[in-house]
């Protein structure tokens, strides 16, 4: 098949895990026969650096026009100060908006290698696979916000259009994996988390009543996630606790450097990055773990061009790396650790060698 992916490199790290990922992409291309066109596209602070403007229209225009968007991560020191009128991440805000991307799956599946690295005691860990889905576009994060000299507030508001979208494509997957969905919210205090969790009951018995649906508050899952996170399959919750819940899933794999994710909509564009930012401490330096980026791109192969059997190869293939210990320095331990190349020339040995 011919594709036409958009490349992000981005700020710190970005640029180092994006090329080792394409060319990973490059070496599946080869191997089933495909045909993928990468275009680099600038976004985040270099885009501020080059063009006065952190999403340069440009930009929009190729991810709109391409089959799918691979980011590695914008921001960095350089473009921190919060009073600045024009910063980084509302680039990546604005590509969200310009593609429509309205859910965030984050993957969450402990590789066996890498069960020292989490704080979290390896018997509880062995054999957990979640799906988070995270609602993108709504809730307190983008509601209107006041100020004044003493007090100050954020609005709360979800549409049940906006729920029923998210909570669809939550169905869709529990569906296509273990048939059980946890939707999670706060329904004992907040408005919205009971319209969310009406609109979500409604669409489980009209439209997926073979999938198991339970509603769990979300303090509660805070602690579920670390006591018995081996009993979940899909999560999907409203966009200010799925951020949170996310980053407390991630130390469940041991090393931000490890997950990937996707951010879909009723477009045909989806986006795919890394959950890890620029990591400036480390920028530069050719350290960095490449395999969130890589398998983003796994993700990128499913969910945009539904190329099924690709995606397993290069999921296949990072097991394959990490179970011959090809660790960079986050993962390694006491041990050698690989540069950020080398950590990718082990994932394209293993697609080689199948
Ligand atoms: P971060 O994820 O960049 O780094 C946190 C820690 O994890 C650092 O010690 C870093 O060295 C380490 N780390 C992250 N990715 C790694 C990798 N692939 N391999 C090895 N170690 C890795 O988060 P932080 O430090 O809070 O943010 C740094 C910058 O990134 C900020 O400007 C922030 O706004 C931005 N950011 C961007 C995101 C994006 O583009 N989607 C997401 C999160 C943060
Ligand atoms: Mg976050």
């Amino acid at each position: 098949m011919q594709a036409d992916i958009a490349v992000l490199p981005g700020d710190g790290i970005g640029p180092e895990v994006t090329a080792v990922a394409v060319s990973v992409l490059k070496s599946v291309a080869r191997r089933h026969g495909h045909q993928f066109e990468f275009g680099q596209h600038d976004i985040g602070g270099v885009a501020i650096d080059r063009h006065g403007d952190p999403l340069p229209p440009a930009t929009l225009r190729a991810c709109q026009q391409a089959d799918a968007v691979l980011l590695g991560a914008v921001g960095g020191p350089k473009w921190s100060d919060p009073n600045a009128r024009i910063r980084p991440e509302q680039g990546l805000l604005a590509l969200r908006r310009g593609l429509g991307l309205y859910a965030n799956l984050r993957p969450v599946r402990p590789h066996a290698a890498a069960l020292n690295a989490s704080p979290i005691k390896p018997h509880l860990l062995t054999g957990v696979d979640i799906m988070v889905v995270r609602e993108l576009t709504g809730g307190i994060y983008f509601g209107d916000k006041t100020r004044d000299a003493d007090s100050a507030s954020d609005l709360c508001s979800y549409s049940v259009v906006e729920i029923e979208r998210v909570v669809r494509s939550a169905f869709q997957l529990a569906r296509q994996r273990r048939g059980y969905l946890v939707s999670v919210d706060k329904a004992n205090v907040l408005e919205t988390s009971r319209l969310w969790r009406d609109v979500t009951s409604r669409i489980g018995r009209d439209e997926f009543a073979d999938v198991r649906l339970e509603h769990v508050l979300v303090d509660a899952m805070a602690m579920h996630l670390l006591s018995k996170p081996r009993e979940f399959d899909v999560i999907v919750t409203e966009n200010m606790f799925g951020d949170i819940l996310t980053d407390e899933a991630s130390m469940l794999a041991g090393s931000l450097g490890l997950l990937p994710s996707a951010s879909l909509g009723d477009g045909k564009v989806g986006l795919y990055e890394p959950i890890h930012g620029s990591a400036p401490d480390i920028a530069g330096k050719g350290i960095a773990n490449p395999y969130a980026t890589i398998l983003s791109c796994a993700m990128l192969l499913r969910h945009s061009l539904g190329l099924y059997e690709e995606a397993d190869c290069i999921e296949r293939a990072v097991d394959g790396a990490l179970n011959a210990q090809a660790f960079t320095a986050d993962l390694a331990g006491g041990a050698r650790p690989l540069s950020t190349q080398a950590a990718g020339q082990a994932v394209i040995e293993q697609i080689q060698a199948r």
